[in-house]
């Protein structure tokens, strides 16, 4: 890894710099469940995932699309939208339900922080069930690094900043670094919480809110570390999300 590389995190979308991305490799993490969800969708077959921040850009957008083609996901509240096909949960995405189909996806955060961190010359998308690949991505890329969590409606959440800490743990690992203090913060999460991972995202504010809807099964889901090896990558024109690098030369969790 390259010597005194700038690793940032940005506990939320509003306090990302107003261009501080230019140029930079970021990497949107949206644990509970976005970013989770994005990765099981495209390893179960989808071919590309199209983000939107509003629901009306989301619906129009698949209209627009070759029918029997495509699939409308997401959620507001944390519950499926009316006339959707899925919701948000990453159980939902199966390899009968995905293969072939492109994914048009909104959510409350996730989409939106994705949207946010596509200014980045480069952005991948990370949950813990990509960890040691993602890992081996920020590795082979030089680029100053950029760790945007999506948070929940405008706060900072346990799940994506643990997350994000992981990533600072391992990008510090015999290497010259400069931190920002969200960095230093994750990393004092990721120390404290990351051994009891699915514990800790029971009791993040969204793991609470996921709890009350029923959706429990969703938490130890997106606690699965290195389920894929796969990393979704933003690419343009237009703006889609699908499958960069696959496979991991060896994991990378060390709690
Ligand atoms: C979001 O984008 O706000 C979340 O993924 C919400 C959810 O858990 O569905």
């Amino acid at each position: 890894m390259p010597l005194d590389r700038d690793v940032q995190v940005h506990l939320l979308p509003k306090l990302v710099p107003c261009g501080s991305l230019a140029g930079g490799l970021a990497v949107v993490v949206d644990v509970l469940r976005a970013t989770t969800t994005i990765i099981h969708a495209l390893a179960a077959g989808c071919t590309a995932v199209r983000p939107c921040a509003e629901v009306e850009e989301a619906l129009e957008l698949a209209g627009s699309m070759r029918a029997g083609r495509v699939l409308l996901g997401g959620e507001r509240g944390g519950v499926r939208l009316e006339g959707f096909d899925l919701g948000n949960s990453p159980r939902e995405y199966s390899t009968r339900v995905c293969r072939g189909n492109t994914l048009v996806l909104t959510t409350t955060n996730g989409t939106r922080a994705l949207l946010c961190a596509a200014q980045a010359a480069r952005t991948l998308v990370a949950g813990f069930v990509n960890y040691s690949a993602v890992c081996e991505q920020l590795r082979l890329d030089a680029r100053p690094v950029h760790i945007l969590c999506a948070g929940t409606e405008g706060h900072v959440t346990l799940e994506d900043t643990l997350l994000a800490g992981a990533f600072v743990d391992f990008l510090c690992e015999g290497a010259e670094v400069r931190l920002n203090d969200s960095a230093r913060l994750a990393w004092d999460c990721f120390e404290n919480h990351g051994r009891v991972l699915v514990g800790a995202l029971e009791l993040s504010r969204g793991g609470a809110s996921l709890r009350q809807l029923g959706y429990d099964e969703d938490i130890r889901t997106a606690a699965q570390v290195d389920l894929f090896h796969l990393v979704p990558e933003v690419r343009r024109d237009p703006l889609r999300v699908e499958v960069g690098a696959v496979g991991i030369a060896k994991s990378h969790w060390q709690q």
